[in-house]
Order: C-alpha cells, then structure tokens, then sequence
C-alpha cells in the first residue's frame, strides 16, 4: 500500500487458497433494520463486514436501535418494538443507498422527523422512486432537486397502498413492505420483474404475515397413484421441481422393468424455464401444457430445439402462440419453438383444438387460470390419450 486509499495491484501467475466471503450485504442491512422494530433480542452471525452495513446500524443507533457485537463476533441487536425514537441528529447514510431507501420505508411510519444524508455519490442518487409511494402512503418526504438526497422525511400514520414500482427494484420493494408493516392495512407491491427476495424472506423470518403471489394454484395439492416414472419420461418432474411446486414421489415400485409411483404435487411459486436439447427430446409431449401456463410463470418460458413439435397431431408450436394469442398473451413463435414471457394475465377466449389432444388438455389448464370463460372447440380430441380429462378436471377444481 502506497497509502491509505492507494493500492498497487501486480500481475499474479495463478490464484490459490481458502477464501471466506463477508455475510452478505443486501441481508444484513435488512436483518438489522427489521431487528430493531421486532420485539425481542436478535443474534447475526457472519454479519456482513461491509461499510454499508455499518451506516445501516450507527443510523438505526441514532433512532433509538441498540446493537453491539458480541464476543463471539455476532452482531447483538435489541429489538424495541415499531415505535423508534426521534434522532438527535441527522443521519449518516454515507455510501449506501440501500440504507437510505429501506430505512424510508421505517422512518416514514415514525412520529417524528428525521434527515437522511449521504456521501457525495449518494447525494446524486434517485429517491423520486421511493418518495413516491412513501407519499402515497402519507408520510412527508422532502429532497433537492425533486428527488435527491438529502431526505427529510415528516412520518406519521400510514396506510396502506397497491404500489406497481416502474423502476425493478428490491430496494424500494423492500422500503414499501416496511412501510406496509407500520402501515393501516394489507400492502401489495406488485413489481415489473422479479427482483432479489431478501425483504419478503427476512419479513418472513421476522414473523410478519406476507404472501407472495406469482403462484400457480397457491391452495393446490393433487395426489396421482400409479405414474409411470421410467427415467426416460419422467424428466417433466424435475422440471416442475426447479420451476418451484412441490413435488414428492412415494411408493416407488418396478413392474416388469418399468418404474411406477404415486406423484403428490403441491402448488408453489411458479418461475420460468428455458427448456433445450436433451430436455426439449425429454419433454416433447409435454411442452405444450407448459407454453399453454408460460405466462403465469414469474420469469416465462424458452423452448429451443423443437422442430419436431410442427410435425405433431398438430403444429403444436403454431397452436400454442396462436391460442395464446387468443387469450390476450404475448408470445413469441420461432421456427423451432417459443418463448412466452411471465408475469401475463390472460383472458377467456374462443379456441380449437385443431384436433389435437395435448392442445385441448392444455388450454383447458391455462383456462382455469385466465379471467372469464374458454370454450374449446374440437375438446373431444382429449380422448385420443385421456378420454376422462374433462370430468376428472372438473371433479378436482373448485
Ligand atoms: C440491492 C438492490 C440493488 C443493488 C444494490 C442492493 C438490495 O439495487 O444494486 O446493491 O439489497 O436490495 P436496486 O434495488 O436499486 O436495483
């Protein structure tokens, strides 16, 4: 080091040994902030060594948050309730916007006043988009030039609000749930894309009642005795466990060689999936139902490789999207497949089957989900593979 601020880096023939990451930081500063507004006593270990963090806490202490570090290294933090006190003095936010814009979401819910104020690159950082909804919520959130630090935020009592952020950010997610906590009401952030959950968990994990939608069936529970689980076809299993439901696979028996067992799935959150190679031959019979409910996922779906999919009872990728298309979705048809961006409502439509029964079966599952009726013309061509679909459907949904 040539002094403080100033390192020489030379080149370096290879890189070896064990090195232990800091905590992280996005999860600390919420673990602390959400600590000092819970009842009781709260212990981090491997609390993030960032900076940051460390202005997440000395402005937590400066509203009445009391922390120490124990002798074991875990950050201490003694929780007091929703109620903070107000600050003698402004608070430092140094370089951390996640400081400044989640502790928002908690000040604006506080009787007093407070002033948030940060170093020279965060003095030149948005906030519009926080003071946006704070304000909405009813708290009085001033700043320079319509929208940079300094913040001086007037809290009170809060209600609640519908917030649909235009900017995909977890920072003022996470402001807005906290503000929701201290807030009249049930607060639902509804966001553009998905971004990092640590707020959601961390509420969670501090025990206030949050629901995140984004889910298929959320109430949903189906048990299937006797499925076929030869390797070679029951790769849609794992597919469904890494796009998030519940799935569990009990009485596993082999007959005649074949593997056979009872399928119990559960609704969960439904992400996307991009489905290629190997998978796409793996998958072939059952991409159409997966494209059909694409667009309720959190992320959407990308299916490559599936030229074979036009050759079918159907051009089953032509079927999809123009259906789809039919329901209000968006999607995109390529010469060997689709992709259908999540996050989609669809609407009811008229449809056909164009006489193929994995079409009529699929969209009759994207129809439980839309707004409004489906009619499915040539439906009976379901019986080609499950002459019992729609009464068995019919029986399992409410
Ligand atoms: C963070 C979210 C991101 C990221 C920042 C930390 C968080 O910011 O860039 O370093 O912990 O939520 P945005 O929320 O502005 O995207």
């Amino acid at each position: 080091m040539a002094d403080r601020s100033t390192v020489i880096v030379r080149p370096a023939r290879s890189i070896r040994g064990l090195v232990r990451i800091p905590g992280d930081k996005s999860i600390a500063h919420r673990y602390a902030m959400l600590a000092v507004i819970a009842e009781g006593t709260s212990r981090f270990h491997n609390f993030s060594a960032a900076r940051d963090c460390f202005s997440t806490l000395a402005c937590l202490r400066k509203v009445g948050g009391e922390w120490k570090r124990a002798d074991d290294g875990a950050i201490e933090v003694q929780g007091r309730g929703p109620r903070l006190s107000a600050p003698a003095e402004r608070l430092d936010c140094g370089n951390s916007g996640s400081t400044m814009r989640m502790l928002s979401g908690i000040l604006a819910g506080q009787h007093f006043e407070s002033e948030m104020f940060g170093d020279e690159s965060l003095s030149s950082r948005p906030m519009a988009r926080i003071m946006t909804p704070l304000s909405q919520m009813g708290a009085r959130i001033g700043a320079r030039d319509g929208g940079r630090p300094p913040l001086k935020i007037r809290g009170g009592s809060l209600k609640a609000i519908h917030f649909q952020p235009e900017v995909a950010s977890a920072q003022v997610k996470s402001c807005v749930l906290f503000a929701g906590l201290l807030a009249e009401g049930e607060t639902i952030v509804e966001e553009p894309i998905r971004t990092r959950d640590h707020g959601e968990l961390a509420l969670r994990a501090f025990g206030a009642h949050i629901e995140r939608s984004g889910n298929l069936f959320p109430d949903s529970q189906v048990t299937l005795p006797g499925i076929l689980m030869n390797p070679t076809r029951a790769r849609l299993l794992d597919i469904l466990i890494l796009m998030g439901l519940k799935i569990s696979v009990a009485q596993l028996e082999e007959h005649h060689g074949e593997l056979i067992g009872a399928i119990e799935a559960r609704g969960g959150t439904w992400k996307g999936a991009v489905i290629s190679g190997a998978d796409t031959a793996a998958l072939i019979d059952e991409i159409p139902v997966l494209a059909a409910t694409a667009p309720y996922t959190e992320d959407g779906l990308e299916v490559r490789d599936a030229k074979e999919l036009r050759v079918k009872e159907s051009d089953r990728i032509a079927a999809v999207a123009t259906n789809l298309r039919k329901m209000g979705a968006e999607a995109e048809e390529r010469p060997d497949g689709l992709r259908i961006p999540g996050r989609q409502r669809l609407h009811g439509a008229e449809l056909d089957s164009l006489g193929d029964h994995r079409i009529a079966m699929a969209f009759a599952i994207a129809a439980l989900r839309a707004e409004g009726e489906t009619t499915i013309h040539g439906a009976d061509a379901a019986g080609v593979s499950y002459p019992a679909f729609f009464e068995e459907l019919q029986r399992v949904t409410q």
